[in-house]
């Protein structure tokens, strides 16, 4: 595998990508992929220790660009925990289908003779926000991918809540949603079966923690930047709002990530390795292709509760 550093020459005019001055980096390379969110780092080597110049700097590009993709990563197990755990603690999900028997990864697979039914959540989303501490990222390698097709897009949700307006932001920053993943088991089983999503089939996980109210604007612990954090995924309703009164503002704000100033995407190559923040973006799965294996396999980093 190549790491030769691409390493990118800070510039003498302030660049401003993602919303933000992009930071100087001088010790891994650093591609912006759109100027809303993602970016390629290269010159680093998963499969070993990172020092902590190099970790300093993955971490700074993660921040800045909510997405960071690694190319030719080809990691064992063992070697995809230990970079995964540079951004915290690993944990289990109820719902998402496990990987090779470890019950703290999970894997998107749809094989080639399968319908789309199969994958969850086929539209923007962020992942298992009934948690009361919701994923802070995934660290994801793909084992196989479609030669063409199959990306997964991701929008950038610190620019949809920047855009709004005011009055808009008032009224968002008071309310609460209820989401709740109780009752996707009994949701699923009644489906015809080439229907039905492929979910975990038993998890340890508690009925409180199947469902959390959350704020509708969330902010970066550290920044104070804030984000809209509102999506039907196992979305019930605002608090204090009936679903009805509910299914207007969520129709309006689900459209959000679809504005193609906010987004980028990544194709998949096998061992490609991303690392997304699940808080700050929302993402999407292609399903642009057929009669193709697409793989994916990934770990699940807890998040602080939401403020
Ligand atoms: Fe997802």
């Amino acid at each position: 595998m190549s790491v030769e550093a691409k390493i990118t020459q800070p510039s003498a005019e302030r660049v401003v990508v993602a919303g933000r001055v992009m930071p100087e980096f001088h010790h891994i390379g650093v591609e912006p992929l759109t100027g809303a969110c993602g970016a390629e780092v290269t010159g680093v080597d998963l499969r070993k220790p990172l020092s902590d110049e190099v970790l300093r700097e993955v971490m700074l590009a993660f921040e800045h660009f909510l997405v960071i993709m690694m190319r030719d990563q080809d990691l064992s197990i063992e070697q995809h925990k230990a970079f995964s755990r540079y951004f915290g603690e690993l944990t289990e999900l109820p719902q998402a289908p496990t990987y090779a028997g470890q019950s703290d990864m999970q894997e998107v697979r749809r094989e080639a003779h399968e319908p789309v039914s199969v994958v969850p959540f086929t539209r923007f989303h962020t992942d298992s926000p009934f948690l009361p501490r919701p994923p802070l990222c995934m660290v994801m390698r793909a084992i196989d991918a479609p030669r063409y097709g199959g990306d997964t897009a991701f929008a950038n949700m610190y620019l949809a809540y920047e855009e709004l307006s005011d009055g808009m932001k008032e009224t968002l920053g008071r309310l609460r949603v209820v989401y709740s993943g109780k009752d996707i088991w009994s949701k699923n089983a009644k489906l015809d079966k080439d229907k039905q999503l492929r979910l975990r089939e038993s998890h340890s996980f508690s009925e409180d923690h199947l469902e959390s109210v959350h704020p509708a604007v969330r902010s970066h612990p550290r920044t104070g930047r804030k984000a809209l954090y509102v999506t039907p995924a196992y979305f019930k309703h605002f608090e204090g709002w009936s679903p009805e009164d509910s299914r207007s503002l969520l129709d309006y704000l689900a459209h959000m990530p679809h504005k193609l100033q906010y987004q980028c995407r990544i194709r998949w190559k096998p061992n490609t390795v991303i690392v997304w923040d699940n808080r700050f973006l929302q993402h999407c799965g292609i399903h642009d292709y057929e009669n193709e294996r697409r793989h994916l396999v990934r770990t699940t980093i807890i998040g602080e509760r939401p403020i």
